[in-house]
């Protein structure tokens, strides 16, 4: 078989960013003898530093990088790496033809050096929502094409986007609504509710076990799940401005100001509120679930009531769950389900696409 080489140029090597490589490496000799494709890193990239190396780095100096990026170090800091000057210019240098940039920030700032990547006829993959989620304008000049995919950007390794683009938008079903939960932190912190826990003690565990941001106001505030709906509602051709999503956050507006130990300290006000939110569903046979709707041409994510018995009411931890509702599926929705966080998940998300890309006549 010949064997076709892909360039890979990664920006972010932080949990997701590590996985990735980890993934690659360790799926290189299967992804020679099933689909005749060899990957070799090019460039990475973190917010500081970058390191280039035309021929592919070796297994080494891959492993070494992400020993010493989980140890804390900069790019800049290792043999192999420099100060970068911005994405654009290491997809400027270190392109080739066949290749694929990985996104694995969390950073405004990469949709110009995707875009020359684009221009240039390379392919791009993203577990990062930003770019997606900017002016729809930009959404559709990344999308033109068919080189970017983004399975991680939503549900982490559950393929909803592959779901919805390849089983549903293909075969002309007509999509009606999604809903469902698609926070994994939020997950953990309304089945916690659920179970009788403090609000301010959950927000106080998902912080130390790593689940939020180190600021959880940016998971609370729900402006993660308003982006993930926007991805599905662009995904499904509606022309959506993120400000156009209703959100109801998890805590007032006023608690948007101060420190984080501030914000963290301030949750403890409402540990009753939520309890009696709690009871009061209980006492209706409902549970509160921090639920994402998609609907005629609207989006809307917050906390709602829903039946305990239902799938999103049975729903625990982490996991997360859509369910789609269609012509096909109009009696009972589609539903995928699995675990919607964590490095290991979305580095396979992101796997799965760079395979897909790959193998497909684009790249
Ligand atoms: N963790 C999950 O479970 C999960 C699930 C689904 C999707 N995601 C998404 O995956 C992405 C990565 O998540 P993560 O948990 O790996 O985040 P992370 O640990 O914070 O890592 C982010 C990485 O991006 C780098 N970076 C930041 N700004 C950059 C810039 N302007 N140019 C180049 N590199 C830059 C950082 O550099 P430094 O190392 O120098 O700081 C770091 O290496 C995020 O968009 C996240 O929303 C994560």
């Amino acid at each position: 078989m010949t064997m076709k080489e892909i360039a890979l140029i990664q920006f972010g090597l932080g949990g997701v960013g590590r996985a990735v490589v980890e993934r690659v490496l360790a799926a290189q000799d299967e992804l020679e003898w099933r689909y005749g494709i060899r990957f070799a890193y090019v460039a990475l990239c973190d917010s500081q530093g970058a390191a280039i190396e035309q021929q592919g780095f070796t297994y080494g100096d891959l492993m070494r990088t992400v020993t010493a990026k989980a140890e804390g170090a900069s790019l800049a800091d290792l043999d192999i790496g420099y100060d970068h000057e911005g994405l654009a210019d290491i997809v400027d240098v270190a392109g080739t033809s066949n290749a694929l940039v990985i996104d694995v920030t969390a950073s405004d700032d990469t949709v110009e050096a995707l875009q020359l990547a684009l221009s240039r006829g390379y392919g791009a993959v993203l577990a990062n929502k930003k770019p997606l989620t900017q002016t729809y304008e930009t959404f559709l000049s990344l999308l033109k094409g068919g080189r970017v995919r983004y399975e991680a950007t939503v549900g982490s390794g559950v393929p909803v986007i592959a779901t919805l683009q390849q089983a549903l938008i293909a075969a002309h079903d007509p999509i009606h609504r999604i809903e469902g939960c698609f926070s994994g932190t939020l997950g953990y912190l309304t089945t916690g509710l659920q179970a009788g826990e403090a609000f301010s003690a959950l927000v106080r565990q998902a912080r130390a076990s790593g689940y939020t941001e180190p600021d959880p106001r940016d998971d609370l505030g729900g402006m993660d799940v308003a982006r993930k709906a926007l991805i599905l509602a662009r995904t499904m051709g509606w022309p959506l401005e993120l400000p156009q999503i209703q959100v109801e956050g998890l805590f007032p507006d006023t608690m948007n100001q101060g420190t984080v130990p501030e914000f963290m300290q301030k949750t403890v006000d409402l540990d009753e509120l939520y309890r009696q939110r709690v009871a009061t569903a209980a006492g209706r046979d409902q549970v509160l679930r921090y639920v994402a709707t998609i609907d005629r041409g609207r989006a809307q994510v917050g906390l709602q009531e829903v039946p305990r018995r239902s799938p999103l009411g049975q729903l625990q931890g982490t996991d997360n769950l859509i369910a789609f509702h269609t012509d096909v599926y109009a009696d009972a929705p589609l539903v995928l389900q699995g675990r919607g966080a964590g490095v290991h998940g979305t580095a396979a998300g992101v796997m799965a696409d760079l395979v897909a890309l790959s193998t497909s006549f684009l790249i």
